[in-house]
């Protein structure tokens, strides 16, 4: 029971993971000089679309916020606030897509600040939600969902293989897999 509880933290925790590789990367690219890693980058921001729209987002958006809803009526300020958030979040995921376009187009410093810039706007405010769910979401799933409720969640949670962290890795995101575990290593990383 409340695995599902579990599941979140531990994406929580990977989507963390991934940030800070990526930040990491671009420092070490703006400090170094050396070529960017496009493939690198472009597989970092596949992997976020695939797991924020394909299985964070919607089991939040789908079960979690609405059995909360159901259970406590004063949760529905937070819950359609934190809906808004992922929509917001899903903007600022594409002026990363849009600015690494422009990077990989034109090259040059100017470029490469504005997609550093667009990464780390990204990554503050998915840390900030993060701490809202974390801190003031999931206390509350924990005091007022009921085992059956739990047992419906858990099910939709456990639904599915993450593509980068499941085993086996997806062979898409092989690389990308082995550059995480390289910076960002367990705890924080892929604990
Ligand atoms: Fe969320
Ligand atoms: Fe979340």
């Amino acid at each position: 029971m409340q695995e599902s509880l579990e599941i979140i933290k531990q994406e929580h925790r990977r989507l963390g993971a991934l940030l800070i590789c990526l930040d990491g990367v671009l420092s070490s690219v703006a400090a170094s000089g050396n070529a960017p890693d496009f493939e690198l980058y472009h597989a970092v921001i596949g992997y976020l679309e695939d797991f924020l729209f394909r299985y964070h987002h919607p089991k939040e958006d789908q079960y979690l916020f609405p059995k909360l809803r159901e259970r406590c009526s004063s949760a529905e300020a937070l819950t359609r606030e934190l809906e808004q958030q992922h929509e917001r979040g899903d903007v600022l995921l594409d002026g990363i897509r849009n600015s690494l376009g422009m990077y990989q187009r034109h090259g040059g410093d100017d470029f490469r600040v504005d997609f550093e810039s667009a990464v780390h706007a990204y990554h503050k405010y998915e840390w900030e939600h993060i701490k809202r769910e974390e801190t003031e979401l999931l206390p509350l799933v924990r005091e007022y969902l009921n085992e059956d409720d739990w047992r419906e969640i858990d099910q939709v949670f456990s639904s599915h293989t993450d593509p980068l962290f499941g085993k086996p890795t997806d062979d898409k995101y092989r690389r990308l897999f082995e550059e995480i575990a390289r910076r960002a290593p367990a705890p924080h990383g892929l604990g």
